[in-house]
C-alpha cells in the first residue's frame, strides 16, 4: 500500500496545434483535500479529463487505488469509486431534487449485490436522505432542480456525485458563478466532505483555496509551474507573478 489514492503520471495531451496539458504528473494521497489551480486555458479540466477517462492521454499514466485506469471509460473507473462533479451541471432539470441524487444512490447500489431488492430499495432511500441532509437540501427535497436557485443546484450536482459513495471525488470549481456567502458555504461544505473522502478539486478563487486545500498544483500554460503547501504557493514568486499579471 503506498496510501496513494491517485497517481497521474507524465500526462500529456494536445489539441491539434494547442498543448493542453504538458507531461503533468500528480499523487494525491488518502483523505488529501488536493487542489488545482491556474488561469483561464491552462489545462485544469483536460487534466481532470485524462484521469477520469473522458479525454484519451497522448502520453502518460493514472493510477487510482493501485490500479492502472489510463484510458479506461469513466463509466468503469466510477463503479471503481471515482466521482466527479463537473462546472458544466449533470442535474435532470425535470426531476425533483430527491429523484436526482436516488437515482445516483441506486446506480451505487447495484454494486451491492447481497441486498435483497426490498432491503435495496429502503437502503437507498436511507442514502438519499443521507445525502440532502449532508448536503443541506432537506428542505428542496421536493423541489423540481430547474427551479432551484444556481448555487443550490450546484450543490445538487456535489449531492448526485456523494450519492455515488466514491472515494475520490473531482470537483471542478464548485464555487463557480456563485455569490460570496454561497460560496462561502459552499467551502464549509467541501471541508466537511473531505472527512470522509478524499478530494481533488480545481478552484478559481486563490482565497477559497488557500483555507482548505492540503495541498496545491499550479497550472500555466498546461505545466505544472509550482507545487506544495497553501502558504509555500502563496509566497511562492513565480505564482505571484502570474497572480498578479495573469487572470487567475
Ligand atoms: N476538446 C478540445 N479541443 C480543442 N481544444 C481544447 C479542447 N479542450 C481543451 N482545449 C484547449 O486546451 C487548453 C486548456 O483548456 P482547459 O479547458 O483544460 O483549461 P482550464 O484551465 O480548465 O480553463 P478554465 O479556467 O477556463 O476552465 C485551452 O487552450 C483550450 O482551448
Ligand atoms: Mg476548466
Amino acid at each position: 500500500m503506498t496510501g496513494l489514492i491517485l497517481k497521474a503520471e507524465g500526462l500529456d495531451r494536445s489539441f491539434g496545434g494547442i498543448h493542453a496539458v504538458k507531461d503533468v504528473s500528480l499523487e494525491v494521497p488518502q483523505g488529501a483535500l488536493h487542489a488545482i489551480i491556474g488561469p483561464n486555458g491552462s489545462g485544469k479540466t483536460t487534466l481532470f479529463n485524462l484521469i477520469t477517462g473522458h479525454t484519451k492521454p497522448g502520453k502518460g499514466r493514472v493510477e487510482f487505488d493501485g490500479h492502472d485506469i489510463t484510458g479506461m471509460p469513466f463509466a468503469k473507473v466510477a463503479r471503481r469509486g471515482l466521482a466527479k462533479s463537473y462546472q458544466i451541471t449533470t442535474v435532470f432539470p425535470l426531476l425533483t431534487v430527491f429523484e436526482n441524487v436516488r437515482i445516483a444512490a441506486q446506480a451505487a447500489s447495484h454494486a451491492n449485490v447481497f441486498w435483497r431488492p426490498a432491503d435495496s430499495i429502503k437502503a437507498v432511500t436511507r442514502r438519499t436522505d443521507e445525502v440532502l441532509e449532508k448536503i443541506g437540501l432537506t428542505a428542496d427535497r421536493d423541489a423540481i432542480a430547474s427551479n432551484l436557485s444556481h448555487g443550490d443546484q450546484r450543490r445538487l450536482d456535489l449531492a448526485i456525485a456523494l450519492a455515488t459513495e466514491p472515494r475520490l471525488l473531482l470537483l471542478d470549481e464548485p464555487t463557480a458563478g456563485m455569490s460570496p456567502s454561497e460560496t462561502a458555504s459552499t467551502v464549509e461544505l467541501v471541508r466537511e466532505l473531505n472527512r470522509e473522502v478524499t478530494i481533488l478539486m480545481i478552484e478559481h478563487k486563490m482565497d477559497v483555496i488557500l483555507s482548505i486545500a492540503s495541498a496545491i498544483t499550479v497550472l500555466h500554460q498546461g505545466e505544472k509551474l509550482f507545487e506544495g503547501a497553501p502558504d509555500e504557493v502563496k509566497s511562492h514568486p513565480k505564482v505571484q507573478e502570474v497572480y498578479l499579471t495573469g487572470s487567475l
